[in-house]
C-alpha cells in the first residue's frame, strides 16, 4: 500500500475517533431517552415552581376589579400581564405585587405602533400621541377609554 493510503486510513480513523469520544463524552446522559431531546428536561421543568397565579385566583379578593375589568377594552388583558407575575402575592396579599410604579413603557409594550402588531390592537405614535403626561394620567387602566 502506498505510503499516502496509509496516512489517510490513519487521519481519518483519528478524526472519526475523537468524534466518538468527544461526543461520549458531551452529551448529557439522558439524550435521547424519549426523542432528539435530554429526558431530565422534563422533570426539570415540572418541577419549577409556577410564578404565575392566573386570572381566576385574583377573584377571590379582587371581584371588584374583575367585574369593573371585564366591562371595558381591557377585558381580554389578563390582570398579570399588566401586574407580573403575582403567584407569591395571591398566596400571601402581605407580598407587593412585582409590579411597583407603571411608567409608560408598560403601556407602550402592547401600544407602540409598529407594523409587527396586528392591526386590531389599538396603536399610537408615543412621539406624537399627547406628550403633556403619562398614560395613566389621561386613561384609568382597568377602563382606558376613561380620563382619572
Ligand atoms: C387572598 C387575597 C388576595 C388575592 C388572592 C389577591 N390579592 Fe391583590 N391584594 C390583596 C389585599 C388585601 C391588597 C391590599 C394590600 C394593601 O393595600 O397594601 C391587595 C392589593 C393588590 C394590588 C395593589 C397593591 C400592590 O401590591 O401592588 C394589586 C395590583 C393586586 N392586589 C393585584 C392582585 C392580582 C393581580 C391578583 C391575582 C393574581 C391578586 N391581587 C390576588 C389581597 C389579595
Ligand atoms: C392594562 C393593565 C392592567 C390590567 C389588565 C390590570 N391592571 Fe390593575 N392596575 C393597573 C395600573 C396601572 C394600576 C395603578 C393605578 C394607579 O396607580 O392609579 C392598577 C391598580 C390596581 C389595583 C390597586 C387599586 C385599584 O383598584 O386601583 C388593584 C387591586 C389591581 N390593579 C388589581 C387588578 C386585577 C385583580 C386585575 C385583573 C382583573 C387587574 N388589576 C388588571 C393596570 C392594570
Ligand atoms: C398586555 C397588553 C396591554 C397592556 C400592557 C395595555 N393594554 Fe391597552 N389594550 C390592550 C388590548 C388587547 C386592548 C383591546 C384592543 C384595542 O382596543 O386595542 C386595549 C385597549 C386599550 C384602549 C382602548 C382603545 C379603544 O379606543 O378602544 C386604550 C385607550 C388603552 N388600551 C390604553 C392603555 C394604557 C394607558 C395602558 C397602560 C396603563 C395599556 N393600555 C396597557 C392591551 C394592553
Ligand atoms: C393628555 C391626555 C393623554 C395622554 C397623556 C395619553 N393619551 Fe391616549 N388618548 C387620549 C385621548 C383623548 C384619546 C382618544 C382620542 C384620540 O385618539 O386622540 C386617546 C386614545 C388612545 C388610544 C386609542 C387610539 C386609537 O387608535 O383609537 C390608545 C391605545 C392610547 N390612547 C394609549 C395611550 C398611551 C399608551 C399613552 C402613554 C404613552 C397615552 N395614550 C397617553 C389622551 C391621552
Amino acid at each position: 500500500m502506498p505510503p499516502q493510503i496509509s496516512r489517510l486510513v490513519l487521519l481519518t480513523l483519528g478524526i472519526v475517533g475523537s468524534y466518538a469520544v468527544a461526543r461520549k463524552l458531551l452529551v448529557p446522559a439522558t439524550f435521547g431517552q424519549y426523542g432528539w431531546y435530554r429526558g431530565a428536561a422534563l422533570g426539570e421543568n415540572a418541577a419549577r415552581e409556577p410564578v404565575f397565579s392566573g386570572m381566576k385566583s385574583c377573584d377571590e379578593c379582587h371581584s371588584d376589579v374583575l367585574l369593573n375589568l371585564g366591562k371595558y377594552e381591557h377585558k381580554t388583558v389578563s390582570c398579570e400581564s399588566c401586574h407580573g407575575p403575582s403567584r407569591a402575592h395571591a398566596d400571601d396579599p402581605d407580598v407587593k405585587t412585582p409590579k411597583g410604579k407603571f411608567a409608560d413603557g408598560d403601556c407602550l409594550r402592547c401600544h407602540q405602533s409598529s407594523p409587527s402588531r396586528p392591526l386590531w390592537i389599538k396603536q399610537v405614535d408615543p412621539l406624537e400621541h399627547y406628550r403633556s403626561d403619562r398614560c395613566t394620567g389621561c386613561h384609568v387602566p382597568h377602563q382606558p377609554k376613561e380620563t382619572p
